[in-house]
């Protein structure tokens, strides 16, 4: 692994980083999320992976459920790959009928809250029985702009743009597997 990283690091050029959580961080969070959801899910639920940050999360976090999931995913985007911007945008939509399923919407960071409330909102209205969320990181600041709050978190992060374990920065470090910040904004 550490030589991955090296040749990996050699990539960020003049940009230095700082690990956030480590993989084992994220296992135990991984675990102590799937966990909640085992004590409390109920019957078959529908998987929904947001694409494309929540890919790892969804695929650790759905093979520790220990209750019957199918598994989808749809494509929305919001950053369009800068670390600003607003509007949603829809890549992929759901390919199986939500009407009258348990959603259970898989993301990899709560940050403003317009994603996750747009998508709950959107799973509602298309006819879901239930909707329940389940989102790695909870930046936290006070610039929440929606009471929509997700079900069950893992991690606390800070107010700062994060990477790697299928987050972007400018488009690259997906693959990384941990949490990382560029040192200057720490
Ligand atoms: P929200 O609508 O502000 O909550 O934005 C949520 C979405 O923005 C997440 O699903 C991510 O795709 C993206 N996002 C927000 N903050 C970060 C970050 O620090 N790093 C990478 N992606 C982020
Ligand atoms: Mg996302």
């Amino acid at each position: 692994m550490d030589k991955m990283m090296d040749k990996l690091t050699d990539k960020l050029i003049d940009k230095k980083f700082e690990q956030l959580f480590s993989a084992a961080d994220i296992d135990q969070a991984v675990q102590s999320v799937a966990k909640q959801l085992n004590e409390t899910c109920e019957g078959e639920w529908l998987a929904v992976c947001v694409l494309t940050g929540g890919l790892f999360f969804s695929a650790d976090l759905t093979r520790r459920l220990t209750f019957p999931v199918q598994i989808e995913s749809l494509k929305v985007t919001r950053y369009h790959n800068t670390t600003r911007g607003d509007k949603l945008v829809w890549h992929l939509k759901p390919r199986s009928e939500l009407r009258g399923k348990q959603v259970l919407l898989i993301d990899d960071i709560f940050d403003e809250g317009k994603t996750l409330e747009a998508l709950y909102d959107y799973c509602l209205e298309a006819g879901a029985e239930k909707v329940r969320t389940a989102i790695l990181l909870d930046k936290q600041h006070d610039r929440k702009m929606v009471d929509y709050r997700p079900d069950v978190t893992g991690l606390k992060c800070p107010d700062k743009y994060v990477f790697g374990y299928g987050m972007d920065m400018e488009g690259q470090y997906r693959n990384w597997p941990g949490i990382y910040v560029l040192s200057d904004s720490v």
